[in-house]
């Protein structure tokens, strides 16, 4: 059987599929296959492991006259039509749990970065501009019993609330369900999105994209932000109204923000690179050498187990 992978992943799980017996081939180039290759691959292979840069439409999945599971290599999966999938018999499976630690420390670092204004510093130095010990040079926030606002409780979210947590903070979170996790264990509060808004020193955003959290955050919200605020996104760029965003960061409305995802990846609104209150990463959260391979495992895992007939391991 034909396993078609869209970009080079880790070995772990094209490993584990050859060893199976499967023919696995790989789009080789370092940069997202280009769609009409896309389409001419995917007519006759048995499985895909596609990444979030490929966007699987109607279009894509009509072309599928032999696939039986699209292993998304991420756990978000706003990238495929996934309802349109299943609906034509195909499983979508995505890479939960085994990147939870590596983008929960990376929204820590992002907001430890903010609040103590990292990246600035170090560019003074490097700059050879570090003249000695000044009373008042880069004062940043303190994390000890601030609002830690999670928008998104989930599996990475509640990770970083245990972050935040272990850091001194106040965990008040924004979700459909209540977490009993954080309530009992962290105490934390299940508040409105408004009131969490208003309420935090420290947002960190970790809500699926989809209809209803597309531009969640948004001129008429934003706005309740504490002047002192910060704001760290590593779920999905769209979740937040990025020209809103650059507004309240160049008019100082907000402390900080920490990005790792933009609302157009790759492309990145040219206003945000003129601000110093914005720490801007190449969408890195799982970026971890055991996630990886462990994402590349699990996705191998999913075909497999979807090809032998077996219930896939993390479906959607
Ligand atoms: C995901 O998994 O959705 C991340 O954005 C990339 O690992």
């Amino acid at each position: 059987m034909k396993i078609f992978i869209t970009r080079e992943i880790p070995s772990p799980g094209i490993e584990l599929l050859k060893k199976k017996g499967y023919q696995v081939s790989v789009y080789n180039k370092d940069k997202p296959i280009p769609r009409k290759d896309f389409i001419n691959e995917v007519k006759n292979c048995d499985a895909v492991i596609s990444l979030l840069t490929e966007k699987i439409d109607k279009e894509i999945i009509d072309k599928m006259k032999y696939c039986k599971v699209i292993a998304n290599y991420a756990v978000g999966y706003n990238n495929i039509d996934f309802e349109y999938a299943q609906r034509k018999g195909i499983v979508v499976t995505n890479t939960p749990d085994v990147l939870t630690d590596s983008t929960a420390d990376l929204a820590m670092s992002l907001v430890l970065a903010c609040a103590r204004r990292i990246p600035e510093a170090e560019a003074l130095v490097r700059a050879r501009k570090f003249k000695g010990w000044k009373p008042q040079l880069f004062l940043g926030m303190e994390l000890r019993n601030k609002n830690f606002g999670i928008l998104g409780a989930g599996r990475i979210g509640t990770e970083v609330a245990k972050r935040a947590h272990a850091f001194g903070c106040k965990i008040i979170y924004y979700s459909d369900i209540k977490n009993n996790f954080l309530e009992t264990k962290l105490k934390a509060k299940r508040l409105s999105l408004n009131l969490i808004l208003k309420q935090s020193d420290i947002i960190s955003i970790h809500l699926p994209l989809n209809k209803k959290t597309y531009n969640l955050l948004n001129e008429t919200n934003l706005r309740f932000l504490k002047k002192s605020s910060i704001i760290v996104n590593t779920a999905r760029g769209e979740i937040v109204d990025e020209k809103v965003l650059i507004y309240m960061l160049k008019t100082k409305k907000i402390f900080a923000a920490g990005l790792d995802v933009y609302e157009d990846e790759p492309n990145i609104k040219k206003e945000f690179y003129n601000l110093d209150n914005v720490i801007l990463l190449p969408h890195i959260g799982s970026s971890t050498t055991e996630a990886r391979n462990n994402m590349s495992l699990l996705a191998a895992k999913n075909v497999i187990a979807v090809l032998s007939g077996k219930k896939a391991i993390t479906p959607v």
